[in-house]
């Protein structure tokens, strides 16, 4: 999280009351990877049309203001006229956040659109999630894409010169866990903190139904194995995060982001065996709202779509307070009537946004046990090279990429 995208979520959204928060909204299902744990892959064989750009503006037009733009697909950089899309929503919802997620094959694309909506959107934060899941042939395998793991480097070193310095900019790396990469997540994680200048790292647990089975191996014991080890990455993005802060709000900021990680983290592990209550409401359909490439619309990801947009008229107001997400809000349940739990990050995050109280409990004790699970990481460039030998890495292409 930058400074400002946590101001955006943290600041703004807290203590309301629920309302539309977040649209993820999938804006095509092309791609042009086969990743093995990919939970889209069942929809994207559909092969059904993207909508259009028509329909994505009476979605916008309808929508009100709102904070938090999520994209998602397939994958987002093929879809052409994203650009036109991004600034529809910022003139027309004042969106202060948009989270573009992608499998880093087309590196000039990134670098342009950002640069456009930088210009053009002046005000908004933009998260550029890259997918990396690890060194070389292990990325490749999970992605399906020979040679991905160095487009995807360029991808992130062209990123990181771009738009150094550039608060608004926000670099996220998004790692999911499988069986391909299990074993390499914690040096992944170093290589990555010490190389680059990225603003945070995600790492995901596989979830929903993935192209190949077999995939999702995660226990909650081995995942809260992984999760420690990597607390002292998170205190070093805290330090990147707070750098140029001071005080009481350095301090503040500095537990705010770290007791977030931690308290996600730990209902995430809490949920990988079975379903566990949260011990907040899931805020899915009411601050939340998932529309597919196609038009189908969710509460959230994992959820069954409950309509298709175009029988609304691509308007939002008469989707968020129809019967069908009515009786789907009602499905999920608050408080004690609650009956819906996963490990999904965004809705994690995103609901300890609207339940304030614990929120802030929680993040308190979970700055305190991340900071006791803090050790010295070895990020010396005798050490970074010491992983790119171990992990077979082409030494010429990091040159070339220039990355040494
Ligand atoms: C569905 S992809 C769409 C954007 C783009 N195609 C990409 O891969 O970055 C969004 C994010 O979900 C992640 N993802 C894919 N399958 C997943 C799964 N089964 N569980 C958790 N995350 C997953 C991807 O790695 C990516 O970071
Ligand atoms: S995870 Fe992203 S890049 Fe991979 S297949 Fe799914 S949509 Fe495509
Ligand atoms: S708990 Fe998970 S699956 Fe259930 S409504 Fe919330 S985000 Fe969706």
């Amino acid at each position: 999280m930058s400074n400002d995208q946590q101001s955006s979520s943290f600041g703004k959204a807290r203590m309301d009351k629920r309302k539309l928060e977040s649209i993820f909204l999938f804006v095509t299902g092309k791609c042009n990877s086969k990743c093995a744990m990919c939970f889209y892959a069942n929809d994207m064989a559909k092969k059904e049309n993207d909508l259009t750009f028509d329909e994505i503006r009476k979605i916008s037009e309808s929508a009100g203001h709102f904070n938090r733009l999520w994209l998602s697909g397939g994958e987002p950089t093929l879809r052409e006229d994203l650009p036109e899309i991004l600034e529809m929503f910022y003139k027309n919802n004042h969106i202060t956040d948009v989270n573009m997620p992608t499998n880093g094959l087309k590196p000039d694309r990134v670098i342009e659109w950002i640069s456009r909506f930088r210009k053009n959107c002046p005000d908004a934060n933009i998260v550029i999630s890259l997918s990396f899941d690890g060194f070389g042939e292990v990325h490749d395998r999970q992605r399906g894409v020979p040679g991905n793991f160095y487009k995807a480097l360029e991808t992130l070193h062209k990123i990181d010169a771009a738009f150094n310095g550039d608060p608004k900019v926000i670099k996220n790396i998004s790692t999911v866990i499988t069986k391909f990469n299990i074993d390499q997540i914690n040096d992944f994680m170093r290589w990555i903190f010490g190389r680059f200048n990225t603003s945070s790292h995600i790492i995901e647990a596989a979830r929903g139904e993935t192209r190949e089975d077999g995939v999702k191996i995660l226990t909650e014991a081995t995942l809260r194995i992984i999760q420690d080890a990597a607390s002292p990455y998170y205190c070093g993005y805290a330090e990147r995060f707070v750098k140029d802060m001071s005080g009481f709000k350095k301090m503040m900021a500095r537990n705010m982001y770290l007791g977030t990680y931690r308290n996600f983290y730990n209902i995430r592990a809490k949920n990988i065996d079975g379903p566990t209550p949260w011990g907040m409401d899931c805020t899915a359909g009411e601050t939340t709202l998932v529309i597919d490439y196609d038009g189908r619309f969710r509460a959230c990801e994992l959820r069954e779509p409950i309509g298709k947009v175009q029988d609304y008229d691509c308007d939002i107001q008469k989707i968020m307070f129809g019967d069908a997400m009515k009786k789907e809000i009602e499905a999920i349940g608050h408080g004690a009537k609650a009956n819906c739990w996963c490990t999904h990050g965004c809705w994690i995050m995103s609901s300890m946004v609207f339940n304030p109280v614990k929120m802030i409990f929680n993040s308190m004790k979970g700055s305190k046990e991340m900071k006791k699970l803090n050790h010295p990481i070895d990020i010396s460039d005798t050490a970074l090279r010491a992983l790119e030998e171990k992990y077979q890495l082409d030494s010429n292409k990091l040159k070339e990429i220039g990355i040494i």
